[in-house]
């Protein structure tokens, strides 16, 4: 078996790319990276010597990359390759719509060309828009609020799209907020996290009473290897790990593991333009597949308060040189 995998050096495709190789003995990857930003070669550095494992560089947004990184082909395509920070989407949405829309349009001309048998596309429950009761199930009208939801949501209205028309053969995953090792900087909590190791503030957007559910990122992993190996071709299937938090308990619990203060630390600054209230996916689909997420919340948002402290020489040269920049422009105002 071979695969292709897209955007496999950012967060939960690099978590992917370990998993699979891991509890696929015979199964080797191609990761195509445009290596933006949030594309680390260092997240990968434990695979990239496996003969399994071959890392092509470019962008899903260019046919002849994508031709060749697939070369004499491949057995399926899982496209985590995309812009994700809603912030970065308010202040410059247009790599959005060219890497969610346009790269998700060439992935799935390419699985047309090369006749390849399952492209899996890891979408994200942000597309479902504000929810403020009950659970988005997968048939739900979408809604999405942001320029970054409504880019995803785009992506997810194509795929579906070339299944009804073309036949091709397409799954849809819809993720809720993955935390874990390896996770970029910008995001809540390893923002937060990071931060307060270093003795400083952390901005909460408004009053902090925002809800999100969360999903640790090897549950999330194991979503997406278990869609794609027993979902049903032209299907959505939501991924969500059933820990519904306000960011204000988020914070309280990243503040109490990193032996902070919450008075000492806590800023709450201006709230994030058009920001969504809650996301609550209902997973019943996914859980009749024989997928559910075994990982317990507080366990592990330890670990990965832990994995961030000891890896210090990770997170520390990322957050420098562009980040400081975009840091400057998303909270110096606020
Ligand atoms: P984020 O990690 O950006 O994920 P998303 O917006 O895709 O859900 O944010 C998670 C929540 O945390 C969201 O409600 C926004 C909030 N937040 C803050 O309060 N302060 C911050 O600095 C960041 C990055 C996020």
């Amino acid at each position: 078996m071979r695969w292709l995998v897209t955007g496999g050096l950012g967060f939960i495709g690099s978590n992917f790319i370990r998993l699979a190789l891991r509890e696929r003995p015979g199964l080797s990857i191609v990761n195509l990276d445009a290596m933006t930003y949030a594309g680390n070669p260092a997240n990968l550095r434990d695979v990239e010597t496996s003969p399994r494992y071959r890392f092509v560089k470019g962008d899903i947004g260019d046919p002849a990359a994508v031709d060749a990184a697939i070369g004499d082909g491949v057995d399926a395509i899982v496209n985590f390759a995309a812009e994700t920070h809603v912030d970065r989407s308010i202040l410059d949405p247009e790599a959005f719509l060219r890497t969610d829309i346009l790269g998700t349009h060439v992935l799935l001309e390419a699985v047309r060309k090369h006749d390849v048998a399952r492209y899996l596309q890891v979408s994200t429950d942000e597309v479902y828009g504000d929810v403020s009761e009950g659970e988005s199930r997968e048939d739900d009208p979408l809604r999405p609020r942001s320029p970054y939801s409504a880019s995803k949501a785009g992506g997810d209205m194509q795929v579906l799209a070339y299944w009804t028309t073309f036949g091709t053969p397409v799954l849809v995953t819809r993720g809720s907020n993955t935390y874990g090792p390896y996770q970029y900087p910008e995001k809540l909590i390893p923002l937060f996290v990071s931060n307060l190791i270093d003795d400083q503030p952390v901005p909460v957007y408004g009053d902090g009473l925002q809800i999100r559910d969360w999903l640790h990122v090897d549950d999330h992993a194991r979503g997406i290897l278990h869609v794609l190996e027993h979902g049903a071709l032209g299907e959505i299937y939501n991924v969500g790990g059933g820990n519904p938090r306000t960011n204000m308990e988020i914070t309280q619990l990243l503040v109490d593991g990193c032996g902070r203060s919450m008075q000492a630390h806590v800023r709450h600054v201006e709230d994030r333009a058009g920001h969504d209230r809650r996301y609550a996916i209902d997973t019943a689909k996914a859980r009749a597949i024989g997928w559910a997420p075994v990982v317990p919340f507080e366990d592990g948002l330890r670990a990965t308060i832990a994995w961030y402290q000891a890896n210090e020489a990770w997170w520390r040269p990322l957050k420098s040189g562009e980040f400081l920049d975009y840091y400057k422009r998303q909270y110096a105002h606020r």
